[in-house]
């Protein structure tokens, strides 16, 4: 698994999430209540708008473009979506964050979306 460079701890002071383009998709760095981080995919699965600009509600983001939430702990859609946003691996080395290129779950495929949203 290739790991990249993203970010660093001391960026974390003030704010707890911070959104990263990787692959043109966007990442989001989350600093939890406890101090540990992970990363996730925080590209809606709508029209891929950057979730971490939506409005926060404990661990709940509402979508700014068209209002799907998503649970950003579990990557839960709660707007009736079968798939989740992803994690991306995340290690710390000193004060540099470095996060996995790619997802570690697979692309969902057709299947997975499940039935169409009316
Ligand atoms: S882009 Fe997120 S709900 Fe449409």
């Amino acid at each position: 698994m290739e790991y990249v460079k993203l970010a660093r701890v001391q960026d974390f002071k003030k704010t707890r999430i911070k959104s990263y383009k990787l692959l043109a998709r966007p990442v989001g760095i989350i600093k939890q209540k406890d101090g540990t981080f992970f990363a996730t995919e925080v590209g809606c699965k709508h029209e891929n708008a950057d979730l971490t600009e939506g409005k926060m509600n404990g661990d709940v983001v509402i979508c700014p473009w068209h209002g799907w939430k998503y649970n950003l702990v579990t990557g839960e859609c709660l707007w009736g979506s079968t798939v989740c946003l992803r994690r991306h691996g995340l290690k710390i080395e000193g004060d540099d964050i470095y996060v996995t290129l790619r997802p570690l779950e697979p692309e969902p495929t057709f299947e997975d979306w499940g039935p169409p949203l009316k």
